[in-house]
């Protein structure tokens, strides 16, 4: 594949501080070279770059197989990584409109539920690795992102808080298709928890299941031979209009027949959280609260909800 944009006008445009891939030195970081570009430039860095180019190759971590990536989200490579992108400009941007200050010098994130570190190294682009701690309850996924060499700090913690995050340790705080999966008591410990982590004025932006996905599992079951990953779906949401009834009434949706998951069944499964529940009950910890339907961002099929803590 060409290399794309890598010389052209977007780059110069991004601002000072940028260098080529060519003359970069062993001190260039990801977010130095690619901080403002564009999302198809960062696509092909996390991608088809990181294996072509020389520098990419020792800037980013190494990629964990494709049967591993496939674990966490169903999704590989170019695939997931296109997802991510998309997961982490939401978070990025509800950040934003909290009222967050990305810029300023500092700033700590934290990845709750990293996984293998396919957001966390999508975040690359604007924060060193330096800023960003992976935090994630399977020994699995934190031996993965030391074997690839994540360069983030990365802190084991367990199904439920308390863990050993400090206080007021983070300014902003991502979970991908980790509380879309939470129980609703589990859930609002770790509401409590994150809120905890958080300094005054951090934001915290995690997904859910989203409305449709009631539905989905339905569709789901109705396949004349269901694939093993899909066998916790299909189990999920049976009586699918009483689920949608419940949603509107914003009740928490969990259903724990999650089929294959090591995990008790009252701890994770699938949840479909809607707008009412977030409201009511994350003003316990947070002064704003936004949801977004995943009908409404279109991005991918996880709603997003965004919190920022007083201060
Ligand atoms: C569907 S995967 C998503 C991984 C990653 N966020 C991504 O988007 O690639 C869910 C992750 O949440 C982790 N997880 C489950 N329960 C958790 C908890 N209570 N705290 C932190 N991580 C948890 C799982 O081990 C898994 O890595």
């Amino acid at each position: 594949m060409k290399i794309p944009f890598i010389h052209s006008q977007s780059r110069t445009d991004a601002g000072p501080g940028r260098v080529g891939l060519d003359t970069a030195s062993d001190s260039t970081t990801l977010r130095e070279l690619f901080r403002g570009c564009p999302d198809a430039e960062w696509l092909w860095a996390l991608t088809d770059g990181r294996a072509e180019h020389p520098c990419l190759r020792r800037l980013f971590p190494a990629l964990p197989e494709e049967q591993f990536q496939k674990q966490f989200t169903g999704r590989s490579n170019r695939d997931t990584f296109t997802q991510a992108i998309d997961a982490t400009n939401l978070f990025l941007g509800e950040a934003r409109a909290l009222g967050l200050d990305l810029d300023r010098p500092g700033l700590e994130v934290l990845d709750f539920g990293c996984g293998w570190g396919r957001i966390t190294q999508t975040l690359f682009r604007d924060f060193d690795p330096a800023r960003i701690t992976g935090c994630d309850v399977a020994d699995q996924a934190l031996a993965i992102c030391r074997e690839t060499r994540l360069g983030c700090e990365l802190i084991k913690i367990p199904y439920l808080p308390p863990t050993e995050l400090s206080e007021a340790s983070a300014d902003l705080i991502v979970a991908y298709s980790v509380f879309s999966h939470l129980s609703e008591d589990a859930h609002m410990a770790w509401v409590e928890e994150l809120a905890r982590v958080l300094r005054p004025g951090g934001v915290l932006v995690v997904t859910t299941r989203c409305r449709a996905f009631i539905d989905y599992t339905e569709s789901v079951r109705r396949q004349p031979e269901i694939p093993p990953h899909a066998l916790g779906t299909a189990a999920s949401f049976r009586d699918p209009e009483a689920w949608k009834q419940r949603y509107d009434r914003g009740e928490f949706c969990f259903d724990g027949a999650n089929n294959g998951q090591h995990w008790p069944d009252d701890y994770y499964g699938e949840a479909v959280v809607p707008e009412g529940f977030a409201s009511a009950k994350w003003s316990r910890f947070f002064t704003q609260i936004r949801f977004t339907p995943a009908e409404k961002h279109g991005k991918f099929d996880q709603s997003v909800i965004a919190a920022r803590k007083s201060g």
